[in-house]
């Protein structure tokens, strides 16, 4: 039955004999079985990694070594563990601002041919606040990341025993869209451990209940604007974001004009007269693949569920809930996990009260948006199908930069070690390729490129453009940031060697 399956998807694929969850060029069955992805930048062959322009050189990958806490205890059984290196031992490793598998993009917030250009941060705004025409760049780019098969990453369909397929001659890959591969990539990052059919672990999580549920999320929609940037060609569009902190019992952007309104003939549907309610979900069906033993195959599984757009049975988020959570100093507390107490990340992600508090009972901030939305925004597997998630996570993002702003966190106040697996600050952030640690992204986001109109202070931020003076006032302004940021950056190229990898060539139990 499977192998039927599988047949059918070699068909319905085409048989590319080169790919995974991984750059498509590094997927052919010798690439995996060397475990190596350092592909040429370029035509030229001999060009690895850029390394004839000094970009970049092939390198062993680092992982995070220290000890993790939280539920999951297994050991070896779980090909997430020291990400990516049960799939990927050796990648490139770019030097100066050079980013990608390839080295041949410049990491967040660099620009120009030789990536030593600071980008001017792109403005993510309101997303009430954009003018018609942003709006409609905005729904139309959603649209053509949901329809455009991503051009350089491909999805695995199994796990690690059986990528390579039967034979160990076929990489058991799909193409997929770049707006389903951000789909994807949030539920392999939650999936549970498979250890045989129908024996799922499920206390593992590589993206929630831990300090990595701000620095993955951040990452996650960082690439995929970098994705609609390229695919757009157009270097400043930034996301919006969803000020849903309003108190209302109302989703005020479940609109047919922003992210689709009620369906009159089924309150759990989208209406027609939006373009998302013809959207089709991926990676629904987390029981059949426990089932199964298998992956989500990025096929599609019906269509987006909201059970809340007129009306919820609680309200949401108010922003006196925003401003206690800003007020909590630690970022996070141990055991860096859902029952942490005065940790601003459990209180964000929304474990604890808005103030610190720990209650086992409670549902808040961003969890509570998620929940009120009673539908496909509410399963941790498949939230990410809905739009919704994108301006949803922008805000969350936001209310974590206002409060690196507040308290401007050393490294050190991400915990290193004892934090859930995936959770720790040097740890690899799963499913992600080339590999990137939670402490890459725990910056200002203007390090990274972007920056966001609001203000959470108290009034909302405006543009004063509309006076010469302040203009002006501004453009000094945001001069002496770049220039900050670049005496900062100047300063973190001369990173300390991590601990060298300590691998380990134990095979996974065979039942997995
Ligand atoms: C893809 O996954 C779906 C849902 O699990 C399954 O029904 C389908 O058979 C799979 N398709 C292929 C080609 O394996
Ligand atoms: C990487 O994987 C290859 C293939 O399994 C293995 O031969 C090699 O020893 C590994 N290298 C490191 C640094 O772990
Ligand atoms: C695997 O190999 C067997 C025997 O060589 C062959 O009959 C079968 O078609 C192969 N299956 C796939 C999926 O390539
Ligand atoms: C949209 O839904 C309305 C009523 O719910 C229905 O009358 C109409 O035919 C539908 N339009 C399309 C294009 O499906
Ligand atoms: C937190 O939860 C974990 C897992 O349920 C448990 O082992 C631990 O004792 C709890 N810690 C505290 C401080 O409540
Ligand atoms: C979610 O929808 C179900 C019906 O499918 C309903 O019973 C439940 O009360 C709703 N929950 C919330 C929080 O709106
Ligand atoms: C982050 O921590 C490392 C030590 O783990 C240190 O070498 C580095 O300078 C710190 N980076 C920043 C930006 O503070």
């Amino acid at each position: 039955m499977i192998v039927l399956g599988l047949g059918l998807l070699c068909l319905l694929f085409g048989l590319h004999p080169s790919e995974a969850q991984f750059p498509r060029v590094c997927c052919t069955v010798e690439g995996i079985l060397s475990k190596q992805c350092c592909p040429a930048l370029g035509s030229d062959p001999a060009n690895v990694c850029g390394s004839l322009s000094g970009r970049g050189s092939c390198s062993a990958v680092r992982v995070d070594t220290k000890p993790w806490g939280g539920p999951y205890r297994l050991r070896n059984v779980d090909d997430r563990e020291r990400w990516p290196t049960k799939f990927f031992n050796r990648t490139c490793r770019c030097t100066g601002n050079f980013a990608g598998y390839d080295c041949g993009q410049c990491k967040f917030g660099w620009t120009g041919p030789n990536c030593d250009q600071r980008k001017a941060p792109v403005a993510r705004k309101n997303i009430h606040s954009l003018t018609p025409e942003e709006l409609q760049e905005f729904l139309d780019t959603l649209e053509l990341a949901k329809n455009t098969i991503h051009p350089d990453y491909v999805i695995a369909t199994q796990h690690w025993l059986g990528l390579l397929g039967p034979n160990g001659t076929d990489p058991q890959i799909a193409s997929v869209s770049i707006y389903d591969f951000f789909v994807w990539q949030h539920y392999y990052s939650v999936r549970d451990t498979l250890l045989g059919p129908g024996r799922p672990f499920k206390a593992i999580d590589f993206s929630h209940k831990g300090p990595a549920f701000i620095t993955w999320h951040r990452h996650h929609l960082l690439s995929f604007e970098r994705e609609l940037q390229r695919l757009t060609g157009n270097e400043n569009f930034a996301i919006p974001y969803w000020n849903f902190a309003t108190g209302q019992s109302e989703c005020d952007v479940c609109t047919d004009s922003l992210l689709g309104g009620r369906n009159p003939d089924n309150p759990f549907l989208i209406s027609n007269q939006s373009r998302f309610s013809r959207w089709g979900v991926v990676c629904n069906s987390l029981d059949d693949y426990n089932r199964l033993v298998t992956l989500c195959n990025g096929t599609s599984e019906g269509l987006i569920q909201r059970g809340m757009m007129e009306r919820a049975n609680k309200p949401l988020p108010t922003m006196s809930d925003v401003r206690s959570c800003l007020g909590i100093r630690d970022f996070d507390s141990p055991p860096y996990f859902t029952n942490s107490s005065f940790s601003f990340r459990n209180a964000l992600e929304g474990y604890e009260k808005p103030d610190g508090q720990l209650d086992e009972t409670v549902d808040n901030l961003h969890n509570l948006v998620h929940s009120l939305l009673n539908g496909t925004s509410s399963l941790a597997h498949s939230a990410a199908n809905d739009p919704i998630f994108v301006v949803l996570h922008a805000f969350t993002d936001a209310i974590f930069n206002e409060w690196m702003k507040r308290f401007v966190p050393s490294n050190a106040t991400f915990p290193d070690e004892m934090a859930p697996i995936g959770h720790n600050r040097e740890y690899n952030m799963v499913p992600f390729f080339p590999p990137v640690t939670n402490e890459e992204v725990y910056v200002p986001s203007e390090q990274l490129g972007y920056s966001y109109a609001i203000s959470l202070d108290g009034e909302p931020a405006v543009f004063v453009l509309g006076s010469t003076l302040g203009g002006i006032f501004i453009g000094l302004l945001v001069l002496l940031l770049i220039f900050v940021l670049y005496l900062r950056q100047r300063r973190n190229r001369g990173f300390e060697p991590l601990i060298k990898a300590d691998f380990t060539n134990r095979k996974y139990t065979e039942e997995a």
